[in-house]
């Protein structure tokens, strides 16, 4: 089948229905999602959203705290442009329906999280994705120019490649056309040509083997554009979330919310003593990279496999109302919060690398834009500032969408564009191939490619992922196409991208931390 629309948007999580809602008015839209609508890890957001409100706080006091996290490597005008517009996006998302917590006052209740100077975090509760995803969906859903497909899994991205014309990376000339979708309920791979398309495909959490990522985040987008020749930068900065609950079976990990421990919540070894201290001045609410690799330390020095975050000295009854999810599945596994301490363990959470993109959210790729997670802007740098990841996904969704309304009317839909070509191949005889190779790539991630680094390791992790990157792509070859065995080579994909970038850059940078070569200013 072959459908034609002037915006394909890939993913629905705050980026996609963003810039879905905003081109509407101009033409047709077509979003394309691989599970249910409102899956995403977009749902999943806790601590809330960055963004100035009003003094004590300023501009240029999130601007600081974003360089600062970003260890010197952030792009300072992207920085700029972010924050200063960031404020104006969070009144449309509240203009279309979403609800922040107010106090007593009538004003926002401010969080604080790790990194932030002042107060400044939006949030519903514990579950501000959630509420920012409800609202989105409600609005995208009454939009009569928006159509969302459900369990369309997105293949790959269509450029001259699929006429037969090479390309090379950095190419100024590769022209994206639509992309190759799977209707997994009908099994049949859709042509969709597009005029604009964009990739909204969010984070690559799976990779790892323990993440705070829903089973949706394999990095699907950046393995497509990867593939399709375009310039994928920063991969090697992977953020772990210092705080995931330790309860091991559980995948994905649930998240303890930094903003438990904005709210006076502190890090404790199994003695009960502090520790933070002892690595920096901000102590449990210093940037993440720093807590997740003094937690690491801290594991390894006694051999434990978890931490603790104490909040036993904390208000019961106002930490039940701020964090009632928390409260609540802490409980349901046997842990009164309120009582007692909560076991935690860093988890893989964030890539703040990506698709590069312009401030217009394009691509090296013609026609072809990024936002959210799946997007490398040069905000994060070295090391994403809490709360600032829905805030960039909502300011390049606006970006490109000004873009893609201008120009969207001048590209002609591409017409000869070969449907997939499925020839040769069969179902799988073995599913385990993919799921012992999945299991492989995470435990090598993991084990040689986490918080510290070292050459040996990254090494060691390169040669196995040729391996796995042999195996599965003769796989592919043969076996009819699949979400699990295209989540699998796109996860080797992006596993790939991280293990090259993390032993180009010999110096250990934010989240890049390598015993090779030592930070230059221990903090
Ligand atoms: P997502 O919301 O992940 O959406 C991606 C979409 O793409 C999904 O709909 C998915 O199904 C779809 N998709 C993926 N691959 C394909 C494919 N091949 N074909 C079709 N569809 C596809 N950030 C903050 O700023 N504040 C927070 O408090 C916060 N808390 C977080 C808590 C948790 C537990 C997690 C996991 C993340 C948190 N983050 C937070 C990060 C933030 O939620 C994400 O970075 C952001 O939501 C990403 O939005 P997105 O639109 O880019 O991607
Ligand atoms: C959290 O609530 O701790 C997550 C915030 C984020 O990832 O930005």
């Amino acid at each position: 089948m072959q459908r034609e629309v002037d915006f394909l948007v890939i993913g629905s999580g705050i980026a996609g229905l963003t810039y879905a809602l905003k081109v509407a008015d101009q033409g047709n839209v077509i979003i394309i999602t691989k599970t249910l609508e409102d899956e995403s890890n977009t749902k999943y957001a806790q601590g809330g959203i960055a963004s100035v409100q009003h003094a004590p706080d300023t501009f240029e006091k999130h601007i600081h705290d974003t360089l600062e996290a970003g260890a010197g490597l952030c792009d300072e005008k992207i920085v700029r442009m972010v924050i200063t517009e960031g404020s104006e996006r969070v009144k449309e998302i509240i203009e279309w329906g979403t609800r922040f917590d107010k106090n007593e006052k009538g004003d926002y209740d401010l969080a604080r999280e790790g990194g932030h100077s002042e107060h400044r975090v939006l949030h519903f509760k514990d579950s501000t994705g959630n509420e920012i995803e409800r609202a989105l969906i409600e609005e995208a859903n009454n939009h009569p120019n928006i159509e969302i497909f459900t369990h369309y899994f997105a293949v790959d991205i269509i450029t001259q490649h699929h006429l037969g014309i090479e390309v090379t990376r950095h190419s100024t000339g590769i022209e994206c056309y639509g992309a190759y979708a799977l209707n997994l309920q009908t099994h049949e791979i859709e042509t969709i040509l597009a005029r604009t398309t964009l990739v909204a495909t969010g984070g690559a959490g799976h990779v790892y083997k323990t993440t705070t990522n829903p089973v949706i985040a394999t990095g699907d987008g950046v393995a497509m554009v990867y593939r399709a020749k375009g310039v994928v930068e920063d991969m090697e900065f992977i953020q772990f979330h210092p705080t995931a609950l330790y309860h091991p079976g559980e995948n994905p990990s649930f998240l303890i919310s930094e903003a438990v421990r904005g709210f006076g919540a502190v890090l404790k070894t199994h003695d009960g003593s502090e520790f933070m201290h002892r690595y920096d001045e901000r102590k449990s609410l210093a940037p993440r990279d720093i807590v997740a690799r003094a937690i690491d330390n801290e594991m390894k020095i006694s051999g434990d496999d978890f931490v603790f975050l104490d909040c036993t000295h904390l208000d019961a009854a106002e930490l039940k109302k701020h964090f009632p999810k928390i409260y609540e599945k802490c409980l349901s596994i046997g842990i009164d919060i309120t009582k007692t301490m909560i076991p935690v363990v860093p988890a893989a959470h964030y890539i703040c690398g990506g698709i590069k993109v312009d401030e217009f959210g394009k691509s090296s790729i013609r026609n072809l834009y990024a936002a959210g997670e799946c997007a490398r802007t040069g905000l994060h740098g070295a090391n994403r500032l809490a709360s600032n990841s829905l805030l960039e996904a909502l300011v390049y969704a606006h970006r490109a969408s000004l873009d893609a309304k201008t120009n969207f009317r001048k590209i002609i839909l591409k017409q000869d564009v070969p449907d997939w070509n499925a020839e040769g191949t069969s179902s799988p005889k073995e599913m385990v191939l993919i799921t012992h190779n999945l299991t492989e790539l995470q435990n090598v991630m993991s084990n040689y490619v986490g918080i510290v680094r070292s050459n040996v390791r990254l090494k060691r992790a390169l040669d196995r992922l040729r391996i796995l990157y042999g195996e599965t792509e003769a796989l592919y070859e043969k076996t009819t196409i699949s979400p699990q065995l295209c989540e699998l080579r796109n996860m080797i994909m992006v596993g790939y991208l991280i293990v090259k970038a993390a032993i180009k850059r010999k110096e250990s940078v934010g989240l890049h931390y390598t015993t090779d070569y030592p930070p230059l200013q221990s903090k």
